[in-house]
C-alpha cells in the first residue's frame, strides 16, 4: 500500500470530494497551508489564499504557485472568506488560538474545517470547535479526523472565542527574561540542551557568527550576554513566530553587536562566511515525524558557512547519528560535554580548505 505523503492535508478533502461539504465559488481561507495535489484538484490559484509561517512550507506552497500572505497582512484586508480551511498545530493553546481567528475570518454563514491526524491531537482539536462553534459534521480516514462547524453565524460564544483568541499571544517566560509564545519550541523554558551548550560558550568567542535554528533567540542572547567579542550575530529560522520573538528579545539586550535576522530554510544553504556557529538543530519536522537528516543537513550547511578554522558548537541527543558527517566535513571533532542524554560537539572547520 502506497504510503500517504501528508494524510492530513489529504483528509482535510474529504467531505468535499464525499459531498458533504460545497465547494466555494468564492475565495477561500487555508490557515496553517500546505501544498498538496488536494489543492490543485479542488482550488484555482486566484481562490486560494494561504497563511504559512514555516518557511520550508510556505516555499513549496509558492513554487506551485499559491498566493502566500502572513497573518497580518490577512488582518489588515477586511476579507471574509465563505470556507477557512484549517491544519491545527498540536499545542492546544495555540490550536484554540488559530480556532478563534479563523472563526473571526468567517463569512457570515461560511464553514470553517480543521483536520488533524489521531496522534496530534484530532480529539481536542474536534471537541475544541464544537465548543467554539457546533460541529457540522466530522470524518475519520487515514489515521486522520476531519471536522467542520456548522455554518457560522452570530450564534457562537464571542467570549470564550475573545479568551482563545488570547490563549496564544506573546507574554513574558522565566521572570521576563523573554517573551515567547505557546507553540514554538520549548516555548515557557529553557531546553536543556540548550543550556548544556551555553555552558560551553568559550568567552572570548569572537567575531561574525551564526545562531541555526534560532528559536525564541535563547542561544543568541547568552552569547550576547557572555561574549562581549562578537560583533555581530545571524539568527536563521525557519518559524516566523519564533524568528519574531527572537527579534524582539535581541533587541531589547541593547547589545553593541549588529544582530541581522533570516526567515530562511536552513536545509537550503546559508550564503556567509562565518567564524563560529552555534546550533541546536531539529530533528523532526513540525509534525513530529523523527528526521535525523535535518540535523545532518544543518551540519553540512554550517561546515560551508565557516571560515576556514571556524568554529560549530552543536548540541544534540546523543543517539542522533551525525558523527559521520561531523567527521566528513570537518577538521577536528571533539565531544566537551555529555548530560542527561545530550552531547555538546566542538568542531572545527580545517584550514586546509575541505569543504563537505
Ligand atoms: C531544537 S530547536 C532550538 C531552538 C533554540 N535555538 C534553542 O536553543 O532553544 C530548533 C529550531 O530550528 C527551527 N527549524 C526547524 N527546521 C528548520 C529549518 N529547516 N531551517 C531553519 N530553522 C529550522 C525550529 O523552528 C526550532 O526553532
Amino acid at each position: 500500500m502506497a504510503v500517504l505523503q501528508d494524510a492530513p492535508l489529504q483528509t482535510l478533502f474529504l467531505p468535499f470530494t464525499q459531498g458533504q461539504l460545497r465547494w466555494p465559488d468564492g475565495p477561500v481561507l487555508f490557515l496553517r497551508a500546505r501544498d498538496g495535489w488536494p489543492l490543485r484538484e479542488h482550488a484555482d490559484a486566484g481562490q486560494l489564499v494561504c497563511e504559512q509561517s514555516f518557511r520550508p512550507f510556505a516555499q513549496a506552497l509558492e513554487h506551485s504557485g499559491w498566493q502566500v500572505r502572513d497573518e497580518a497582512t490577512i488582518e489588515a484586508d477586511a476579507a471574509r472568506y465563505p470556507l477557512v480551511m484549517v491544519l491545527p498545530p498540536r499545542q492546544r493553546d495555540e490550536a484554540r488560538a488559530l480556532f478563534a481567528r479563523a472563526l473571526a475570518l468567517a463569512a457570515p454563514g461560511g464553514v470553517v474545517v480543521a483536520c488533524q491526524s489521531n496522534n496530534e491531537g484530532a480529539r481536542s482539536g474536534e471537541a475544541d470547535l464544537r465548543q467554539l462553534t457546533g460541529l457540522g459534521g466530522t470524518l475519520t480516514k487515514h489515521h486522520c479526523r476531519v471536522y467542520w462547524t456548522v455554518p457560522v453565524n452570530a450564534g457562537h460564544d464571542a467570549e470564550l472565542q475573545a479568551r482563545w483568541t488570547r490563549l496564544d499571544a506573546p507574554r513574558p517566560i522565566l521572570d521576563g527574561r523573554f517573551a515567547s509564545r505557546p507553540g514554538i519550541f520549548a516555548w515557557d523554558r529553557i531546553d536543556p540542551a540548550s543550556a548544556l551548550l551555553v555552558e560551553q560558550l568559550p568567552a572570548d568567542l569572537s567575531g561574525h557568527g551564526a545562531d541555526l535554528g534560532a528559536g525564541f533567540g535563547y542561544l543568541s542572547a547568552e552569547i550576547l550576554r557572555h561574549c562581549p567579542k562578537v560583533g555581530a550575530l545571524d539568527l536563521y529560522e525557519a518559524e516566523a513566530r519564533a524568528l519574531a520573538l527572537a527579534q524582539r528579545n535581541l533587541d531589547a539586550l541593547g547589545s553593541p553587536a549588529t544582530l541581522n535576522y533570516h526567515w530562511h530554510d536552513v536545509t537550503a544553504g546559508i550564503e556567509a562566511s562565518f567564524d563560529f556557529i552555534v546550533s541546536n538543530p531539529p530533528f523532526h519536522t513540525p509534525s513530529r515525524a523523527d528526521r535525523p537528516d535535518i540535523g545532518q543537513r544543518f551540519i553540512a550547511v554550517a561546515a560551508r558557512a565557516l571560515r576556514p578554522g571556524g568554529l560549530l558548537l552543536l548540541v544534540a541527543n546523543r543517539h542522533l547519528p551525525y558523527e559521520q558527517i561531523l567527521n566528513d566535513s570537518f577538521g577536528q571533532v571533539r565531544v566537551v560535554a555529555e548530560r542527561d542524554g545530550f552531547k555538546v560537539i566542538a568542531a572545527t572547520r580545517s584550514t586546509r580548505g575541505t569543504r563537505a
